[in-house]
């Protein structure tokens, strides 16, 4: 979320940290648990006649929409906040920052409840999406210590020892810790399922669908296919690496199929790969917009995680992908980390 801030507000707004570092009277806190309510009841709803349940008011839909309420309140303060210093800036001719600046500037029909909406469901769909996925990322490097340590020698061949950040372009010469955010997306999609109201008559797959029909797209099963990916089930981002050891760019192969134990399955029928085996970021005009931000965020953390520190993880059991709105991890990972000695 400070990330996300950073991105709207503008460098060195903090959405409530105080001094870099979150407390329990946060801004912040307080949002990220109005956002799991709002998904819990969310998730509930869902499986009810939403309109129904607002017209009753029940429970549910009153847990909800208070939810809602404060956490638009929340995002009301910021917003106004930063709205009136962008008019001071402007108004002196003075440089703005962020995306809520830009709005202000360019978008003449927005008002400021709308930029009041736009922030808080950019948050909604930033904070606990990156949140999970980065969560299996850290389990599978603290479960796996081989993995670990090539990611580290990895990071530090491209890294300073002793760096204290990490920049874009020495992340560019890590395709080793892209693959990982890529496998980690590929297992455990946040959003594992797509829906949509088929716009006019189509034929998927050999069937006529006619306009109306809602189709539910399960991206989980499609990344977890066997046609496109040997041993599925298996957390094995060097399927992401080309041969040469570089990373699969945009369009690149999701099972190359010339890497070691892989070779040879990664095609379909048709001989072609499949571009579209995993999508966890969707696609098209409503793929999500925060790809680049959450992959980015993604790589950054787990590069200076084991650059400085040997992850483990204390979890007694396997974790399970359980549907709690978005999937999520059925335990809580508990990460150790100490001091890399290697
Ligand atoms: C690992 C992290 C993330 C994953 C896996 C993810 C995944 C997705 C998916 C699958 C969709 C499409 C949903 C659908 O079509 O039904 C989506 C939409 C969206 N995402 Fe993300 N997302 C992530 C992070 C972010 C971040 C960081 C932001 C904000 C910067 C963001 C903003 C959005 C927005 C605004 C939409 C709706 C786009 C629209 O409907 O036009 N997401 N996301």
């Amino acid at each position: 979320m400070i990330i996300m801030a950073a991105v709207l507000f503008g460098p060195g707004q903090s959405f409530g940290w105080v001094d870099g570092a979150p407390t329990e009277a946060t801004d912040t806190r307080r949002f990220a648990a109005l956002v799991r309510r709002i998904f819990s009841t969310s998730a509930a709803l869902s499986t009810t006649d939403a309109a129904a349940a607002a017209r009753r008011g029940t429970p549910e839909w009153r847990e909800f929409e208070q939810a809602v309420q404060e956490g638009l309140d929340i995002c009301r303060n910021y917003v106004e906040r930063k709205l009136t210093e962008v008019e001071a800036q402007l108004a002196a001719g003075e440089p703005t920052t962020g995306i809520i600046a830009e709005m202000l500037q360019n978008g003449e029909d927005v008002s400021r409840e709308e930029i009041v909406r736009i922030v808080a469901d950019l948050f909604l769909a930033a904070g606990d999406t990156t949140a999970h996925s980065t969560s299996w990322a850290l389990y599978q490097l603290g479960r796996d210590g081989a993995l670990q340590r090539r990611l580290a020698a990895a990071v530090r061949r491209a890294v300073p020892a002793g760096s204290p950040t990490i920049s874009s372009e020495q992340l560019e010469r890590v395709p080793l810790v892209r693959a990982v955010v890529k496998e980690t997306l590929r297992l455990y999609p946040v959003a594992p399922f797509l829906t949509r109201l088929i716009q006019s008559d189509t034929v998927i797959g050999g069937y006529h669908v006619p306009a109306g029909t809602p189709l539910c797209v399960s991206l989980f099963s499609s990344s977890r296919d066997s046609r496109y990916f040997p041993a599925p089930l298996q957390f094995l981002p060097e399927r992401w690496l080309r041969p040469d050891g570089r990373g699969a760019g945009a369009a690149g192969c999701p099972a190359h199929g010339q890497h070691g134990a892989l070779a040879g399955s990664a095609h379909t029928e048709s001989g072609l790969r499949h571009r579209h085996a995993c999508m966890p970021f969707a696609g098209g005009v409503r793929g999500c917009i925060g790809k680049r931000v959450a992959e980015l965020q993604m790589q950054l953390l787990l590069a200076r995680l084991v650059h400085q520190f040997q992850l483990g993880t204390e979890n007694r059991r396997p974790a399970q992908f359980v549907m709690r709105m978005v999937g999520v991890m059925s335990d809580e990972l508990q990460l150790t980390l100490r001091p890399r000695d290697d």
